[in-house]
């Protein structure tokens, strides 16, 4: 039975206004940017922010505490007199910081009730206070881009761990109301070809990037293609309708076992039906030109490998990116939903995030930070792959072509789908 998101469901809203400029004073940005973080739990009660989905996801209350510890550790604490709002916060709500003692484990972040989410905003706002007083004063904090970048990976953890959580809930509630907004004719995907070229990849040293961005370097591609958009519900359909899910010579073996253990047969949130799915704006109708989302880099792999194709290599994506504005679907156009592609132009940006071929490992010539900082990307490079693009949860201006998220292969709750690629001889 098809449930239809409710008007009075519950409303989180994202503040329609662009994003603070870069150039703005550092203040008018910071407070921009926390205060879109407390609006995405504003619709959502205690009970809401409470609940943990899974051990991979956190509530959304344990989000509005670390982002706030991750300004009070790294920015506040060095400073002389700063007075910590409770001193037993720098320990609670540690992410995985082993450098700064042993964290919580996350499994068990939802078990928390105290502080309560009451105890939360007034931590918040204290750290706003302290970090006014710290943002008037000369020289600008150095690792108050990395903080502000940190705030919006949370930012779009929130909607990801929020579906997650809402879905588990036997009423399935949306977290927007109202229906989404009309469907679309996707394109036909084209095949965008290039010749075998040396690139140079990877952030320069001009601008906020993190850390696993750098050293920007040269790298051999062989000549290639990689399709105009990505791939859709429908063309997905056709996957799963072909048997797919039941035939392993399209599988990685750790895949194969997974889909096996975990009986796997369709995209998470897919109802049994293949017709309709959860959203953010509740159960929604499937619409089949929208890009296919929550797969986990199993899922993709298979795909592309039953189209007779591949997933791209992500030094083949972001050259291919790079030459494109970094324009598309972000969080802010409050949809919260991959739409169809509408440009014949090829769309690198927003709308889900892109599995690629690629292990995340570093960069010829990395070095993490010194310090507990060289915890926050360097120790996850180990048996995760490599997406790109960013998705329709990711806060605008965040992502760019450099941009290297990572994830487990069978983690398939974030935004993420996959673009076609194949080898030209
Ligand atoms: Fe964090």
């Amino acid at each position: 039975m098809l449930q239809v998101a409710s008007e009075s469901a519950p409303a989180g809203r994202l503040p329609d206004a662009p994003i603070v400029a870069t150039e703005a004073p550092l203040l008018e940005r910071y407070l921009d940017l926390r205060h879109r973080t407390e609006a995405l739990a504003k619709g959502l009660s205690a009970d809401d922010c409470q609940v943990q989905g899974m051990a991979d996801a956190s509530p959304v209350k344990w989000h509005l505490a670390h982002t706030s510890w991750f300004f009070e550790t790294f920015l506040l604490s060095p400073q002389p007199g700063y007075a910590p709002f409770d001193a037993h916060y720098a320990a609670l709500f540690n992410s995985y910081y082993q450098g700064l003692g042993a964290p919580r484990p996350r499994a068990a972040r939802g078990l928390w009730s105290r502080p309560t989410l009451a105890e939360v905003r007034r931590y918040r706002a204290h750290v706003d206070a302290a970090m006014a007083t710290l943002l008037q004063r000369e020289p600008a904090p150095g690792l108050l881009d990395l903080g502000l970048a940190h705030e919006q990976q949370h930012q779009e953890l929130i909607l990801t761990d929020v579906k997650y959580a809402l879905w588990c809930s036997p009423l399935q509630p949306a977290y927007r109301s109202g229906p989404l907004p009309a469907r679309l004719a996707p394109l036909p995907a084209r095949w965008i070809e290039r010749p075998g070229v040396l690139v140079e990849i990877g952030a320069d040293m001009d601008g906020f990037a993190f850390d696993n961005e750098r050293p920007r370097h040269r790298h051999w591609c062989d000549a290639h293609a990689l399709a105009s958009r990505t791939v859709t519900n429908g063309e997905y359909l056709d996957f799963i309708r072909d048997r797919g899910y039941e035939t392993p010579a399209l599988w990685v073996s750790d895949g194969w076992a997974l889909v096996q253990r975990e009986g796997w047969n369709r995209p998470l949130y897919w109802n049994e039906d293949l017709e309709s799915h959860f959203t953010l704006r509740g159960v929604q109708l499937l619409d089949l030109g929208e890009p296919v989302c929550h797969l986990s880099w199993y899922e993709a792999d298979a795909y592309a490998r039953w189209a007779g194709a591949r997933l791209p290599r992500e030094q083949e994506w972001e050259a291919a990116a790079a030459a494109w504005p970094v324009l598309g679907q972000f969080a802010e156009s409050g949809r919260l939903h991959p739409r169809a592609a509408s440009s014949a132009s090829p769309e690198f940006f927003g709308n889900v995030w892109e599995w690629t071929a690629s292990p995340y490992v570093a960069y010829p010539g990395y070095r993490a930070p010194a310090g507990a900082l060289g915890e926050y990307n360097g120790k996850f490079m180990c048996n995760q792959m490599v997406l790109r693009g960013g998705s329709c949860a990711t806060p605008a201006g965040h992502s760019r072509a450099s941009y290297r998220n990572f994830f487990p292969p069978h983690a398939r709750w974030q935004f993420s789908g996959l673009r076609l690629a194949r080898d030209l001889p």
